[in-house]
């Protein structure tokens, strides 16, 4: 059976695209897959943040989790430093790397230049070496993310592709699963449809959260920048260039309701049709989740008990690549 692996950061609050894009994927995949899910507590500590906040946002997104439909039972679900082999094979394969490949990452560009370069955390450059270890411990064959975590995958490959030719066949080359057009590979903020939906966006305006109420949802969306083209025939088509912001509650709805974007277009010839009926599928979306979720958070110690059962499954699978890539670069066993 073919291994997933996927990830998730605990900081920010998760949002439609995080679900649209990689959650409601990973729940899909687990039934047809050996799944290992895990909350990648190590790349929050990547930007500024408090601690206090970061093991109560770690609960809170592995409570989510299962509030979307992971099963313990069908999945390995855990948080990233409760097994250290992530850290362990990050510094060997940041021996792989490039300070040259590291600095064409367009997510640490970004990121860089919002906080400013220079008291940019070294970690921060170092990230996508993180990740490639997330995922070349568990020898996945696939990797559920959206669009935005394209090149990093390209990266995990590179680095395995090296890797073994280097030191001799040690790793999975895995490859990405990313949502087919039309199922939510990248949602796009409502305010500026330009920009992904982005936990690190200025304002929350364009965001849709997935704990917010149905009030706000319905706000946020009927807010929804579009364009000034009159209604009638044609004002609502799938045109991504020209109509980013039409086009992006097309993509909501298909991604929520099926169809392709063009066959959602069909049905409207204004944008306020387009606008309730897309806050109406968001909410029905959302609202099992929220309900979910506050079942769940009534019991913090089941969800620990989980996330330490995923840790002990994870470890062994995880110290098996380790020991694999430790010996095949040389260095001495204890
Ligand atoms: P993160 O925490 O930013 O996002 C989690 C997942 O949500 C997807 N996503 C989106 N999909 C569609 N539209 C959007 N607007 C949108 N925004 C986010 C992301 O593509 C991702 O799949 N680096 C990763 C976490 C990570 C990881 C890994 C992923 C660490 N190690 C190993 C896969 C494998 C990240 O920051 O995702």
């Amino acid at each position: 059976m073919k291994r997933v692996f996927s990830g998730i950061q605990p900081t920010g609050e998760p949002h439609l695209g995080n679900y649209l894009g990689a959650l409601r994927w990973w729940v899909d995949f687990q039934r047809r897959y050996d799944a290992f899910y895990c909350v990648v507590d190590l790349h929050a500590l990547t930007i500024p943040g408090d601690p206090e906040e970061l093991s109560k946002s770690t609960l809170t997104m592995a409570t989510l989790l299962l509030a979307c439909g992971l099963d313990p039972d069908r999945c390995t679900l855990f948080v990233q430093s409760h097994v250290h082999y992530h850290a362990d094979l990050t510094w060997l394969l940041e021996c792989t790397a490039s300070m040259g490949e590291l600095s064409r990452m367009t997510q640490f560009k970004d990121k860089a230049q919002k906080g400013g370069e220079e008291s940019a955390r070294v970690g921060l450059f170092a990230y996508p070496v993180l990740m490639a270890a997330d995922i070349l411990l568990y020898d996945a064959d696939l990797v559920p993310v959206g669009d935005d975590q394209r090149q990093h995958l390209e990266l995990t490959r590179n680095l395995a592709e090296r890797w073994n030719a280097r030191y001799g066949q040690t790793f999975t080359v895995p490859e990405a699963a990313i949502p087919p057009r039309g199922g939510g590979a990248r949602v796009m903020d409502l305010q500026e449809p330009e920009h992904k939906m982005s936990k690190s966006a200025i304002s929350d305006a364009g965001i849709v959260f997935l704990f917010d109420d149905p009030k706000s949802i319905e706000r946020k969306v009927k807010r929804a920048v579009t364009d000034l083209d009159p209604p009638g025939p044609g004002a609502v088509r799938w045109d991504p260039a020209a109509k980013p912001g039409v086009s992006n509650l097309l993509e909501l709805l298909a991604a929520i309701n099926g169809g392709s974007p063009e066959e959602v277009a069909r049905g409207y010839e204004g944008y306020a049709k387009l606008k309730s009926d897309a806050a109406d599928a968001v909410i029905s979306l959302v609202r099992p989740l929220q309900e979910r979720y506050r079942e769940l958070a009534q019991d913090p110690g089941a969800v620990q008990a989980v996330l330490a059962a995923g840790a002990r499954k994870a470890e062994e699978v995880a110290a098996m690549t380790y020991e694999r890539a430790r010996s095949a670069i040389g260095l001495l066993g204890s």
